[in-house]
């Protein structure tokens, strides 16, 4: 079973090439490493000990997709390429529309000329805006408040239009709350650009020394400590998640939207606690104003997953932090250094921190 993986090389991408190959499908990564590290799917293999093929193609160059599915039987399709940043989506707005909207465009026009119909698509919780209505089912009005959401519930749509037009499809899009963590190994997980925006890779940063304090936006939330609570979710729960949603869209035709998340929502300040406890680390942090677009509470109900996926996240908080916290040790410049080289003189982990490789 040959499974296209667009956007392999990325965070959440390269953990599911990683389950994929263990599951014994044959894997093939289309991917234009604009955001990401060929040094990553050097690491699926190191992991899994297993090769793939991979294509350096853009989704915008309709023919190298035509040139990938010609070359290969493949059966289904996940696809996770897409630019992901949401204060850069509302600078650069045309080029999240042309990357995320023509980039899939092509990509489902190809696979239909070539009778591949199977796809599970990165859709996020971005696609539900500024909900106060907790926990969110997946009937929750959909309303995107930024450029980048906003490419996700137009995919969503497009992807409704292409199905209503031809029933041959199966489609599984999964709306992702807040992914975090790593693989237990230490060889992959999130290598950002520049300074993270996001609050666990800041975090870990604060706890490596490589920044100085973490920023808090905002401390007057209507929640447990009035900081802002999220339903963070393991990289490779998430990464098990797809696996359930292949099987789905292989035995059965529809479209359907799925949220991946816990369930449970914690803090900023529950995250920060828990990253010092699996760091043994203390993290300095300063509240500031809120952040514009956030919202105070955002947590999944994951039920339709579990009754129509039989899936559900197992990883808990601590397990989060930990894995983050051995990706974030081993490797302080994610991918830009081999995993070789990083770890010279290091001291293992466990004495470091007191916690074991796995
Ligand atoms: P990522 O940036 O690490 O991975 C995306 C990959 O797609 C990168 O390797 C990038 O090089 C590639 N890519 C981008 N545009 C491309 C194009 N035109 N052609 C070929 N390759 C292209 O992001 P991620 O965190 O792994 O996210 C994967 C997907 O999940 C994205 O679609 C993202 O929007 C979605 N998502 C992510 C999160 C999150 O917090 N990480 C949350 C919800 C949804
Ligand atoms: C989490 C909490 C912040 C950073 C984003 C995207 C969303 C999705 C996932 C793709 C909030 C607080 C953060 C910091 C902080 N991506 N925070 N200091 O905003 O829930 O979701 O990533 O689809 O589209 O919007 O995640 O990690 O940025 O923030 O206090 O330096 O941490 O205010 O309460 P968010 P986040």
């Amino acid at each position: 079973m040959a499974i296209l993986v667009t956007g392999g090389a990325g965070y959440i991408g390269s953990h599911t090439c990683v389950e994929l190959l263990q599951k014994g499908y044959e894997v093939i990564i289309l991917d234009n490493f604009s955001n990401s590290n060929p040094e990553a799917l050097k690491r699926v293999t190191a992991i899994t000990g297993k090769d793939f093929k991979t294509y350096n193609a853009d989704l915008l160059d309709k023919q190298t997709i035509i040139q990938v599915f010609s070359e290969n039987e493949i059966n289904a399709v996940i696809h996770f390429a897409g630019l992901k940043s949401v204060g850069e989506s509302v600078a650069i707005p045309l080029q999240y529309y042309q990357n995320n909207m023509t980039g899939t465009v092509n990509l489902c026009e190809v696979m239909s000329w070539y009778g591949v119909k199977k796809l599970v698509f990165s859709s996020s919780a971005t696609v539900y805006g500024a909900t106060d209505k907790v926990p969110i089912d997946e009937e929750t009005t959909l309303g995107a408040i930024n450029p980048y959401g906003r490419t996700k519930q137009m995919i969503e749509e497009i992807l409704g239009d292409l199905f209503r037009s031809d029933q041959a499809w199966s489609i599984a899009m999964l709306r992702y709350f807040n992914p975090i963590g790593a693989h237990p190994s230490g060889l992959i997980g999130e290598d950002p650009n520049g300074i993270p925006n996001n609050l666990l890779p800041y975090i870990s940063q604060v706890a490596a020394g490589s920044r100085q304090r973490l920023s808090i936006f905002g401390d007057d939330y209507a929640t447990k400590d009035g900081t802002g609570v999220r339903d963070y979710i393991h990289v490779v729960d998430l990464a098990i998640g797809h696996l359930h949603a292949l099987e789905k869209v292989q035995s059965t035709q529809g479209i359907d939207a799925f949220n991946l998340g816990t369930g449970r929502g914690y803090s900023v300040l529950e995250m920060v606690r828990a990253f010092e406890k699996a760091s043994m680390k203390s993290i300095p942090y300063t509240i500031e104003r809120r952040r514009p677009g956030d919202a105070a509470v955002c947590f999944a109900n994951p039920e339709k997953a579990r009754n129509q996926l039989n899936w559900q996240a197992n990883r808990g908080i601590d397990v989060m932090c930990e894995d983050t916290w051995r990706w974030q040790y081993y490797n302080p410049v994610g991918y830009k250094e081999t995993f070789d080289k990083q770890i010279v003189g290091k001291t293992p982990l466990h004495q470091a921190t007191g916690f074991l490789m796995p």
